[in-house]
């Protein structure tokens, strides 16, 4: 099975939101993507879709978020969504995707992604809990689903503080 990854395009703006809404049987992952497009940081190279042959059939994204402790702020990614349609996934589509990814992001010149996710899959691409960076949520969460990931070795040795994410992600 031959899967392409590749950035996204206007034309795929409704696949996409169709492709994430099956993957999660709801629409709020969705409309966050819709949200976060308009929003001035949004990255479209970092809004990459799997193809097989000219269908997508997967989509993830990458959102710039700040780290913030005190007066320090550092700039960081959030991986989320990550969507594969049901009938294809556990194939390694998602896999693909979240590689390409951060290769793409560390490509670009960024240095750290964090993702909110379960704890069995995001640590086979190299992630940890962000405990370990002292890097925490705004809200409670688990700190095992709660992880991080230098693109760059040892990034995060002097970044700290707390997560702020966009305001999109508190829309939905
Ligand atoms: C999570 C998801 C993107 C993974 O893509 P995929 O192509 O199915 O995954 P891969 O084939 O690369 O990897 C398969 C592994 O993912 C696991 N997996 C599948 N769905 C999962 C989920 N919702 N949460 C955690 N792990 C999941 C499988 O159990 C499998 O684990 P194993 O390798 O230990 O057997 C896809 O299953 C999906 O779209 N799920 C629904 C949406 C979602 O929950 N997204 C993630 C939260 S942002």
């Amino acid at each position: 099975m031959k899967i392409t990854i590749r950035p996204e395009n206007k034309s795929d703006y409704r696949t996409i939101s169709m492709v994430t809404d099956m993957a999660f049987g709801r629409e709020e992952e969705g409309k966050l993507i819709e949200n976060l497009r308009k929003n001035r940081k949004f990255i479209k190279d970092l809004s990459l879709v799997a193809c097989m042959g000219s269908e997508i059939v997967g989509h993830i994204l990458f959102t710039p978020i700040l780290i913030k402790h005190e007066d320090k702020i550092f700039n960081s990614l959030a991986l989320a969504p990550v969507s594969v349609i049901p009938e294809l996934q556990s194939l390694g589509i998602g896999s693909q995707l979240i590689q390409k990814g951060l290769a793409k992001a560390k490509k670009l010149g960024h240095e750290s992604v964090i993702v909110l996710g379960h704890e069995n899959y995001y640590p086979r691409f190299g992630f940890l809990p962000a405990s370990k960076y002292r890097i925490t949520a705004p809200f409670e969460v688990p700190d095992n689903v709660f992880m991080a990931i230098e693109l760059v070795k040892n990034t995060l040795q002097n970044v700290h503080g707390c997560v702020a994410y966009p305001k999109e992600f508190n829309e939905v």
